[in-house]
């Protein structure tokens, strides 16, 4: 079977982003047996960890799921770099009473270590952001049975993921919360918006595009599928769900935000994501270009936003959103991807009531 033919076969062509840090494997068991297509992050998972991950959901669920890994790359800053960046985070860290760290040892989990894991563990479906897998790479993972998806921010980066010979690339717009995968353009360049993104990448690639970014409701999955995806990916309408592990302090940010409220920052990890605006992205603004590269800036912020959600303090932790975060809404996970397929269905039939044939006006 073809990955577009397993994505049109759904019964509810919504995938449930993988999110890092706010998804349960309940939520993505949850997400699967309701009938769409649940996403486990593993990137803070390790490679003797990742066989076990996989294998929990897959024995919870006979539908299909995707698996998800970060492309981190293999940093080894010098010490003057290390010590310039803690200096500059010195005050927050004061501020929660924490001495700052020691140098780490490693950055972020080796994602060769990891990607042999996952190929072990074969999930059904192997998801992929930052960077783009090598044709041997995605070969490998096609040996064990596992369909290929590379998320991309730009109509290049969907081109690079073709030519390696995946079958399938989540368009991410602007809109998204999270870090955002670009990986050949600069943020700028490679800040398109969920609609354009799809509607381009549909032109220029022979792929099933899977539309993220933005899409909070029935409304915005029609409009997904309007476009021209085979299915929605939606993250941050999941971050008020029942199996989300979001916590009480980025939940109730999320139901206090403004309208508006969400920006990117490159201050807390070292890559642009996009969270809700607080005084540690505020503050850090003017200096954000100069903090060290993914992942070595998220490393060295890690105990301070660890401490931060401790001690109960929204400014310093990062709260990552997408731009329509105020839509969230609470609820059993199964259920939520229930409603909006309803609500998808309601959309499209007053849509072909509103869009069908009238008699000419003379
Ligand atoms: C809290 C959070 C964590 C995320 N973590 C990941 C991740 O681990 N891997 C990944 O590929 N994308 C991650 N993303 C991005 C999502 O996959 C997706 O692109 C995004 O949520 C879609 O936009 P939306 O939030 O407007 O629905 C994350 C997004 C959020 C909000």
């Amino acid at each position: 079977m073809s990955f577009k033919a397993l994505l049109e076969a759904l019964p509810i062509p919504i995938l449930q982003a993988p999110m890092a840090g706010a998804v349960s494997d309940a939520m993505a068991v949850a997400v699967s047996q309701a009938g769409g297509m649940g996403g486990l992050p593993l990137a803070g998972v390790s490679p003797d960890e990742i066989a076990a991950a996989v294998d929990g959901v897959r024995a919870r669920t006979a539908a299909p799921f995707a698996a998800n890994l970060l492309m981190a790359p293999p940093l080894r800053p010098q010490a003057v770099e290390l010590d310039a960046a803690l200096a500059r985070l010195a005050t927050w860290y004061a501020e929660l009473g924490l001495p700052l760290p020691d140098h780490p040892n490693r950055f972020s989990h080796d994602f060769e270590a990891q990607l042999d894991a996952l190929n072990r563990a074969a999930p059904p479906v192997a998801s992929f952001s930052f960077s783009v897998l090598t044709r041997a790479q995605v070969d490998a993972l096609h040996e064990v049975g596992s369909y290929v998806v590379g998320s991309v921010n730009t109509v290049a980066e969907a081109i690079a993921w073709a030519e390696v010979g995946a079958d399938g690339v989540c368009a991410q717009g602007f809109e998204a919360g999270g870090h955002h995968g670009h990986f050949l353009a600069d943020i700028e360049a490679s800040s398109v918006g969920t609609m354009a993104l799809v509607a381009t990448v549909l032109k220029a690639v022979d792929l099933p595009v899977i539309a993220a970014g933005g899409i909070m409701d029935g409304r915005g999955v029609a409009a997904a599928l309007a476009l021209g995806a085979s299915a929605a990916q939606m993250g941050s309408a999941f971050l008020l769900a029942d199996e989300a592990t979001t916590g009480p302090i980025w939940q109730q940010a999320i139901r206090d935000a403004g309208p508006d409220a969400t920006r990117l920052t490159r201050a807390f990890s070292g890559r642009y994501a996009r969270g809700l605006e607080n005084r540690f992205v505020r503050e850090m603004r003017a200096i954000q270009d100069e903090v060290p590269a993914y992942p070595v800036q998220n490393r060295l912020t890690q105990p301070m936003r660890a401490a931060a959600g401790k001690s109960g303090d929204p400014e310093l932790m990062s709260l990552w959103a997408g731009q329509a975060v105020k839509l969230a809404q609470s609820g059993p996970a199964g259920e939520l991807v229930q409603r909006w397929w309803r609500e998808a269905q309601e959309t499209a039939q007053a849509l072909a009531a509103r869009t069908a044939a009238r008699p000419a006006k003379t």
